[in-house]
């Protein structure tokens, strides 16, 4: 529309008022704010934009692909792509505790992004930080600028303080839907403009239990199975998100086939919502559970069963971990 290309062109002048002839930094998550920070910096100062995308292989079916292909595509950007999925493993080893898997994942990221970011310093300073800051960040936060003031827990590109860099946030002044209409403004794909929220830490929060190549292998399957069945039904819009939540742990006896199986429980929890702060399980018609079972457990081997969680918010948070 009229008044969003306005809304981008302003910011991507904005930028480049700020930025003048320097040179900018930003971390790409695979979620919509730090694409469309992104493709608004790089059309202000192009290659003098290195975006780094870091992999913590906790992603979904097709989301690093959606960064490393169609992304750069649709933007032209430069990006350099870590894939430090064995590290962020390794460092997961042993590890069942919510908390301490945040901040392990939180802890990973950093210290990647640090060695990128010397990489990147090799041929020359750089000097701003894109961050993809939405106006009710901004306001939550106390409205305070210059530092890397995200929420730890709501960012896994939640950076150190002590970066010394200055903060370009073309975003401040947006809601999520005014970000989303930039995002397809700035042409980006379709899937990232309108992904549902998803945790930083990823299906590493989404194994209860110890997370491991195998048991992401599983859960990606059965994730992208229920994502396809949601959205071939027409729910994406009206549903917040739904986590597909992996009980590692639990086996249960089950038949498949011609034989007795002992596999896993799924979880579905579909959610509606406003904000994240309250949420109600989504009424998803029983057709649809039907068929997202009925596929999950003829696709997916190891997981024989599939349950349905139906806690409002509070009590129950979204995710399980
Ligand atoms: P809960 O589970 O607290 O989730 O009801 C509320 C919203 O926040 C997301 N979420 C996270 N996002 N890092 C994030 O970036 C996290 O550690 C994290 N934990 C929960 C969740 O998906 C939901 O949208």
């Amino acid at each position: 529309s009229w008044t969003m290309l306005n809304i981008v062109e302003d910011s991507v002048e904005a930028v480049r008022r700020q930025v003048g002839d320097g040179r900018a930094i930003c971390a790409l998550s695979g979620g919509v704010d730090s694409a469309v920070a992104a493709a608004i910096v790089q059309r202000a100062i192009g290659e003098r934009l290195t975006c780094v995308f870091v992999d913590h292989g906790l992603l979904r079916k097709g989301e690093a692909e959606q960064v490393e292909r169609d992304f750069v595509a649709a933007t032209g950007v430069k990006l350099r792509v870590v894939d430090a999925s064995e590290r962020f493993i390794k460092a997961l080893e042993g590890v069942t505790d919510p908390e301490e898997k945040r901040k392990i994942i939180g802890r990973e990221f950093i210290r990647v992004f640090e060695d990128e970011q010397r990489a990147i310093m090799a041929d020359g300073p750089v000097e701003f930080l894109v961050q993809g800051t939405l106006y009710p960040d901004v306001v939550e936060s106390g409205g305070g600028t210059g530092t890397a003031n995200i929420k730890s827990h709501h960012n896994v590109g939640g950076l150190p303080e002590d970066l010394q860099f200055k903060l370009v946030e073309p975003l401040r002044a947006l809601f999520k839907d005014e970000v989303r209409r930039a995002g397809e403004e700035l042409g980006l794909p379709a899937a990232m403009v309108w992904r549902q929220p998803f945790p930083g830490p990823g299906l590493g929060i989404r194994i209860v239990g110890e997370v491991t190549r195998d048991r992401l292998a599983i859960l990606r399957e059965a994730d992208a199975i229920a994502r396809e069945e949601l959205s071939r039904a027409g729910l994406d819009r009206q549903i917040w998100q739904c986590p597909v939540v992996l009980l590692a742990d639990v086996r249960s006896v089950g038949v498949q086939g011609d034989g007795r199986t002992y596999g896993h429980p799924v979880v579905l929890r579909p959610v509606t919502s406003e904000d994240a702060m309250t949420a109600d399980w989504a009424r998803v018609p029983y057709d649809v559970l039907s068929r997202i079972s009925t596929r999950i457990t003829n696709e997916v081997r190891e997981i024989n069963r599939v349950v349905l969680d139906v806690t409002s918010k509070p009590p129950g948070t979204i995710e399980w971990e």
